[in-house]
């Protein structure tokens, strides 16, 4: 293997080293190290690029690029959402990224993401807890057991300490499989019966389902006061989980305005109705949670910058672990303005 200055091959992070490097550096550890690094990254939030993600909509689901850079690095991810995939054996979501230098335009890094998604998107709840949650939240109800699940049961438990999880699914196999691969790892696991019942004497309430809807997933007579409320499933246009009222009721926070209004929670609401950008809570240019009893709303939709993040977080890991394959990406003639001589000199060589 060489080293990651080799100027041209683009090194790859395959979904088999992706989840060695988890494993090696060990899960609570990745989430709290890319929790630190999508902090660092919303503390400098004025420096990037932004713009709502581009998505293509189709009758099954969508496909979107989430570009965005910060004057030096430049990354974007292409992620699919399609609700029916699953009941085809496949991935609701899934994904894959890249990092390049702002200099010279070369990737640096191109790197699987739909494990990393997962872990970032988990990695992003657990920030936006941590500055909304009640103090000493310990018990967390998770509807929708599906990919995403476990890994926002890890998150919560690595950066806020959540050891009690209240599980539902539609789908009680969803459930029972969540449960079965989170066992062993600290927590009090109840499976529910009912979304009514996953509630009861929640500090927490993670909302990650997939349906191509406006579905109430949650009504307004499930929310107390004091709850933090991680919505994570609605996050595209016609697809949310919560119902109006509950809007009305909490203080709502958002990654990026301009795109979660299009594709949060908040489409429900009036365009000029006002949110919390999550980046000024962290920043303490805002006020977080106001008291005990107020309902605070992170309206999760997933922002660029949080990819941005991950992936600068796993390229910081490659040199040590060594987990990744360097790609010939990038075409290399002797004479940079000789890219057919290569060609030829390719023929000549095959023709011996
Ligand atoms: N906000 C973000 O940054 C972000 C990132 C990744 C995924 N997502 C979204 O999160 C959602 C979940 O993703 P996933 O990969 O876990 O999908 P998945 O298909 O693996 O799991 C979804 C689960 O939701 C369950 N479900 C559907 N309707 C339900 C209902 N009414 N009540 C209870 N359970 C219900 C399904 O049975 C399934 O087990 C998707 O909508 C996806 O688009 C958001």
């Amino acid at each position: 293997m060489t080293t990651l200055k080799n100027l041209n091959t683009v090194p790859f992070v395959s979904v088999d080293h992706m989840m060695k490097l988890v494993l090696t550096v060990g899960t609570d550890t990745f989430l709290t190290e890319l929790a630190a690094v999508i902090e660092e990254d919303f503390l400098r939030w004025e420096q990037f690029d932004k713009t709502p993600r581009i998505a293509s909509h189709s009758d099954e689901g969508v496909i979107e690029l989430m570009p965005t850079s910060d004057g030096t690095l430049y990354g974007f991810k292409y992620v699919n959402g399609h609700p029916k995939n699953t009941r085809e054996g496949r991935q609701t979501v899934t994904a894959f990224g890249v990092l390049s230098d702002v200099g010279n335009g070369y990737p640096m890094l191109l790197s699987e993401m739909t494990i990393l998604t997962a872990l970032r998107t988990a990695a992003m709840s657990a920030v936006a807890a941590k500055h909304l949650a009640r103090q000493g939240s310990k018990t967390m109800a998770i509807i929708g057991n599906g990919a995403q699940s476990e890994f926002q049961a890890l998150a919560f438990k690595a950066i806020l300490g959540v050891n009690e999880l209240r599980l539902y699914d539609l789908d009680p196999a969803a459930t029972d499989r969540c449960a079965s691969n989170l066992a062993g790892q600290g927590f009090t696991i109840i499976k529910c019966a009912t979304s009514q019942e996953a509630v009861e004497g929640a500090d927490i309430i993670t909302t990650v389902t997939a349906d191509k809807q406006c579905a109430t997933i949650l009504s307004d007579n499930m929310v107390g006061p004091g709850v933090h409320i991680n919505a994570v499933g609605g996050d595209c246009p016609g697809k949310t989980e919560l119902h109006k009222d509950i809007l009305l009721r909490s203080d709502i926070f958002v990654e990026y305005p301009p795109q979660t209004r299009i594709e949060g929670e908040i489409q429900q609401l009036d365009a000029d109705y006002p949110v919390k950008e999550l980046w000024e809570v962290m920043a303490g240019k805002i006020e977080g949670r106001q008291s005990d009893r107020a309902i605070t709303l992170f309206d999760s939709v997933g922002f660029a910058i949080e990819d941005f993040s991950a992936l600068r977080y796993v390229r910081s890991k490659l040199e040590e672990t060594g987990l990744y394959t360097e790609l010939d990406l990038l075409a290399d003639p002797d004479e940079p303005r000789d890219l057919y001589g290569m060609l030829l000199r390719c023929e000549q060589s095959l023709q011996g």
